[in-house]
């Protein structure tokens, strides 16, 4: 099945699952990044990246492939103040028409709270009620796991009808 993982991510955890379910599923993988990068050391980056995603920005993004053709689309993003990360609402945005009637299956990486509320607002967005499979992972690149993998697997499993 012809899948694509699109992802956003500041600090490399998104990056790194998204690469490895893009591996296992041997999806195309589409990075996006906002033109105008958020501060990404200190406390500024929860400042600035917390306020855009509370406020519901939209920034603009640099030019990237994505494959409308695609059945799979499988969405990766960090959660930002119990929200989705900025550019992914951007993405979405863009993207409306390309992703109605599509299989969608999310993955979020955190630190610790407010996956839910970041899932519920994807939907929202999305305006879907759910999804094929969904996944959220505790900063997986810095404080890797085996159930983190173990979790990657079911995903993947359950998307390509192994599980
Ligand atoms: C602006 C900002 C807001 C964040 N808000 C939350 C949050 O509400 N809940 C949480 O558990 N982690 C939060 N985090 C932590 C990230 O979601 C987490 O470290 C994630 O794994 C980072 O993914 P990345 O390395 O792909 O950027 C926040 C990080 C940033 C930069």
């Amino acid at each position: 099945m012809k899948t694509t993982v699109v992802y956003y991510s500041m600090s490399g955890n998104t990056k790194m699952t998204a690469e490895k379910i893009a591996d296992k599923l041997s999806a195309a993988l589409t990075e996006i990044r906002p033109v105008k990068e958020y501060p990404s050391k200190g406390f500024r980056k929860f400042i600035w990246g917390g306020k855009s995603a509370v406020m519901g920005e939209k920034p603009e993004l640099e030019p990237y492939g994505f494959d409308t053709d695609c059945e799979l689309i499988i969405l990766g993003s960090p959660v930002w103040a119990s929200n989705i990360a900025p550019p992914l609402r951007t993405f979405i945005s863009e993207n409306g028409e390309a992703l109605k009637n599509k299989r969608i299956a999310v993955f979020l990486c955190y630190s610790g709270g407010g996956a839910d509320k970041a899932l519920s607002k994807l939907k929202a967005a999305l305006g879907t009620e759910g999804f094929e499979a969904q996944l959220a992972l505790i900063d997986p690149k810095d404080r890797p796991s085996h159930d983190n993998d173990r979790m990657i697997s079911e995903f993947c499993g359950k998307l390509s009808g192994d599980a």
